[in-house]
């Protein structure tokens, strides 16, 4: 039997017509999650020690940060060889007995994929900086600059900088959405999708479910490379004229039929600035793209469009009309995936929560809340116990991830801002908040590790980790454990429509989620103070106070279904309707 059809058949237990839409997964961030050899960095073999405790969580689908060789300045997002595992990971060896461990529980395994960009340390990119008649220089993206010493147009990367560098040698410039160090692909060249494809083709052949496909929707560029207004914009300005780009679907179609087609594959494109059309066009499953695009918004809801480093206050009105649109407003058979947290944000319950006076109350609302979205949940790793952002964090030297020191040495040593002021928001919304080791238990190194973490680990360990939450059966852990099997056993949570109601509540978030067997009522307090709420009489009509599956109050079970309660704060209900 090939291995292609061997992954089919051990898998075969979690196929479904819509497995991409009934996933539930759980993102590693692999350096972070289980060191098993005393380096103070997670790898492969760290997995495997955990792998019960994936398999409890009830999760069917596992999704790895990049873990191919890569000299880490954006921590794997930065590729220099696609088809090996970095060292400090681990091997092959530990790759292929942890994709059987995870198959053997009836979990998928899918990779992180960053096809736009490689490191600058890629063999084809040195390669390419041989000169302009070297095989591999297209393999990039090189424009001459406007012969006055600038770059070829105004855009911005990611970091801040120009979108363009300099390479002295033959004088010409090319093109880096993110770092210098990250060069983008050039895409409209056949031989780089083919190098795509066929990397692609290598992690499936071996059995791998899927891929987390990196900044999917900006693969195909105005390759005209026209100045932008935006100037406004600090990082990411320009990014109208290669989001969504020209040949975008084209590529992606390209990459279904080569590859995606061929295998029991599941597909998620994260991809920011997509509106209700893109993600249409990206998963409509006739147009044979994705499987579905991760919805960013909400986890943007507190950064200022103009620099994402200053920080605006959210409000749930803005939530709600988020999850309108994404929720509602799709097309019925297009599909997002929902996070409220990921590696690339900090913690919700730190934010949308309140981690200080209802840490754990807060946390729970938020699991009701993911678990009971229509979109494929993504779950990161320490949600599950309420881990919360790293307060602890006060100098820039506690800080690992290239966006906020990349900032931070813009800001005060290129431009000579007050280093205060800039420290403050960079300790305020840096990416390691969600990075920092999981906690295991409340020993030294928190479980993750017996030698000296790459990255320090919050001290808040000694209340918050898995050990103490894993017998307690009100902790977050096991309302997480709950609230999945939940998802799990009544397809109306997954595929259910979802109608909100109360939309003008400031603090009460409730909404309806039914398919023609079954409907669920969600309601949620928002807020850190007590909240009155009044149903309304259609759906106060449906509802009996035994019908609540999970509840954080059950002295209110009786008002509540009378149609009117005060609710405490961060309260969560779920109740089946009759
Ligand atoms: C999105 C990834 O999630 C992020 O961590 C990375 O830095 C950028 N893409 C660039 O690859
Ligand atoms: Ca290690």
């Amino acid at each position: 039997m090939s291995k292609q059809l061997d992954a089919a058949q051990s898998m075969k237990q979690l196929q479904t017509d819509m497995h991409w839409k009934e996933n539930i997964v759980y993102e590693i961030y692999v350096r972070s999650f289980n060191d098993s050899n005393g380096d103070g960095i997670g790898d492969l073999r760290g997995i495997l020690e955990k792998i019960d405790y994936i398999a409890d969580l009830g999760v069917t689908a596992v999704w790895l940060s990049p873990i191919f060789d890569s000299p880490n300045r954006d921590y794997g997002y930065d590729v220099i060889d696609y088809r090996k595992v970095h060292p400090e990971y681990g091997t092959m060896e530990d790759f292929d007995e942890l994709l059987q461990a995870l198959h053997d529980r009836g979990i998928r395994l899918v990779m992180e994929i960053v096809p736009n960009h490689t490191s600058s340390d890629h063999p084809w990119f040195q390669e390419a900086l041989k000169g302009p008649d070297n095989p591999y220089r297209d393999y990039y993206i090189w424009r001459a600059g406007d012969g006055n010493g600038n770059p070829p147009n105004n855009w911005t990367s990611f970091l801040g900088d120009s979108a363009w560098k300099l390479d002295e040698e033959s004088g010409e410039y090319y093109f880096h959405t993110y770092a210098a160090h990250q060069p983008d692909l050039n895409w409209d060249n056949p031989k780089v999708r083919e190098e795509m494809a066929n990397a692609m083709d290598f992690w499936l052949e071996k059995g791998t479910d899927g891929f987390r496909v990196d900044t999917a929707n900006v693969l195909s560029k105005d390759m005209s490379f026209p100045d932008t207004d935006d100037t406004e914009r600090l990082q990411g300005s320009g990014e109208h004229f290669y989001k969504n780009g020209p040949h975008i679907h084209e590529y992606l179609r390209e990459l279904n039929d080569r590859v995606f087609s061929r295998y029991p594959v599941f597909t998620m494109g994260e991809s920011s600035q997509v509106e209700l059309e893109d993600v249409e066009k990206y998963t409509l499953p006739e147009r044979r793209e994705l499987d579905l695009i991760l919805m960013i918004e909400a986890s943007k809801i507190c950064d200022d469009p103009q620099d994402m480093w200053q920080s605006k206050p959210w409000k749930l009105s803005h939530l709600k009309d988020i999850m309108r649109k994404w929720l509602k407003d799709l097309h019925d058979e297009a599909w997002i995936g929902l996070y409220l947290s990921n590696h690339d944000h900090v913690r919700m319950v730190s934010y949308l929560g309140d981690d200080v006076n209802h840490r754990e109350q807060s946390a729970k609302m938020l699991a009701v809340f993911l678990m009971t979205l229509r979109g494929t949940p993504n779950l990161l790793q320490g949600e599950e116990l309420g881990m919360t952002n790293a307060h602890f964090f006060n100098t820039i030297e506690d800080i690992k991830e290239q966006q906020a020191l990349a900032y931070y040495n813009q800001r005060v040593n290129e431009q000579g801002e007050d280093p205060e002021t800039i420290l403050r928001r960079v300790l305020k919304k840096n990416r390691d908040h969600s990075r920092t080791p999981m906690q295991w238990n409340d020993e030294a190194g928190a479980g993750f590790t017996t030698g000296k973490p790459w990255q320090r680990i919050n001290p808040n360990k000694s209340e918050i980790n898995a050990a103490e939450q894993e017998n307690d059966p009100h902790s977050v852990l096991n309302l997480y454990r709950r609230m999945i099997r939940l998802r799990r056993d009544h397809p109306a949570l997954t595929l259910g429509t979802y109608e909100p109601i109360l939309d003008d509540h400031e603090h009460i978030y409730a909404y309806l989620r039914e398919t023609d067997e079954e409907s669920w009522l969600i309601v949620l307090n928002f807020s850190r103070t007590a909240t009155q709420v009044e149903l309304p009489s259609d759906v106060r009509a449906r509802l009996s106070d035994a019908d609540c599956a999970i509840c954080s109050d059950e002295s209110k079970l009786k008002d509540l279904s009378r149609g009117s309660a005060e609710l405490a704060p961060y309260a969560y209900f779920v109740f089946k309707l009759g």
